[in-house]
């Protein structure tokens, strides 16, 4: 049994506008996972399986099913590689990465089905090759998607992403603590993507000058993060918000949370990723971080995990 395994991912500056080509810093948030093991079939049966536990699934893979997004990805990932005859095996999916919820878990579920399948063909590829195949996938769920959710999850490693250039790495001068606040409410992706692309063709100056000003942001978060000190982060990410909103990605709730985190604390807060519900991220200290989750439970947050953001993990 071999069991190979993925992160989730926090965009810490820039999503939407980085769909129309402006640049995005995005870490892996390494303590939420997803995994899949191969295990063999039982004995009297033949042919790919997919399991999950939760919700609590079996599926074959054949040409009735290929509208469930787990065996559509797997045909997908096999057939990449122009892998005509499926694996004789069961590939066991575990995933603590919330769906629809900022976080990647597609590019995720993706990135560990891939690598369990093509280990079990015997099909050996590079990160740089998944990460393409991964990309492809994502483009059916999404639409228009940047590619920075399976750039970061894939390689496992935070960068600057500028949509269709090389990955660049981001140096981190100080650890970064951030807790990760979950809204509880799931909201997909391609659907605030959707919608902001609708804003763009209704008033393209207006929104331009948006994702301008974000693209700023992030040049400005960049040197932030190389030099220090990381408290001035915290304006940036308030301002982020606030062009978010204006993109029309934020809800009652993330704004809920941004605020409580502030007002116990935090040095700046923001939605993250798609927006419109997910999760939102918040700058904190060692010697704030209880009181800003506390807050943060106190009104509504279903979860709230503490990560540290360092060279270590970059
Ligand atoms: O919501 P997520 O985890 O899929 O993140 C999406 C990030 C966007 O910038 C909104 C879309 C993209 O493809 O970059």
């Amino acid at each position: 049994m071999s069991t190979f395994s993925a992160p989730a991912k926090i965009i810490l500056f820039g999503e939407h506008a980085v769909v129309y080509g402006y640049p995005a810093i995005a870490v892996p948030f390494s303590s939420l996972r997803a995994t899949a093991t191969l295990k063999p079939n039982a004995r009297h049966e033949s042919g790919l399986f997919i399991t999950a536990d939760d919700p609590n699934i079996k599926l074959q893979l054949n040409d009735q099913n290929l509208s469930h997004p787990l065996i559509f990805m797997a045909h997908a990932l096999l057939k990449a590689v122009d892998c005509d005859t499926p694996p004789n095996v069961t590939v066991a999916l575990n995933s603590h990465i919330p769906i629809a919820s900022g976080l990647g878990s597609g590019a995720a579920i993706a990135a560990v089905l891939g690598r369990a399948l093509y280990a079990a063909i015997n099909h050996p590829l590079s990160d740089a090759e998944l990460n393409q195949i991964v990309f492809e996938i994502e483009k059916q769920h999404h639409g228009t998607p940047s590619g920075i959710d399976n750039t970061v999850i894939v390689h496992e490693q935070a960068v600057y992403f500028v949509r269709d250039q090389p990955i660049q790495p981001v140096e981190v001068h100080q650890p970064v603590h951030l807790l990760v606040a979950d809204t509880g409410e799931q909201s997909p992706t391609r659907l605030a993507v959707g919608d902001v692309r609708k804003l763009y063709d209704s008033n393209p100056e207006k929104t331009t000058i948006v994702f301008q000003e974000i693209g700023r942001l992030v040049e400005h978060a960049r040197q932030i993060l190389k030099h220090g000190p990381v408290a001035d982060l915290g304006p940036l990410m308030v301002e982020n918000h606030r062009l978010l909103d204006e993109l029309t990605v934020s809800s009652p709730s993330l704004d809920h949370l941004v605020s409580a985190a502030i007002n116990a604390g935090a040095l700046g807060a923001k939605l993250s990723g798609g927006g419109r519900g997910g999760n939102m991220i918040a700058l904190v200290t060692p010697a704030t971080a209880a009181e800003v989750e506390k807050a943060l439970l106190t009104v509504g947050a279903v979860r709230v995990h503490h990560t540290v953001v360092d060279d270590t993990h970059s």
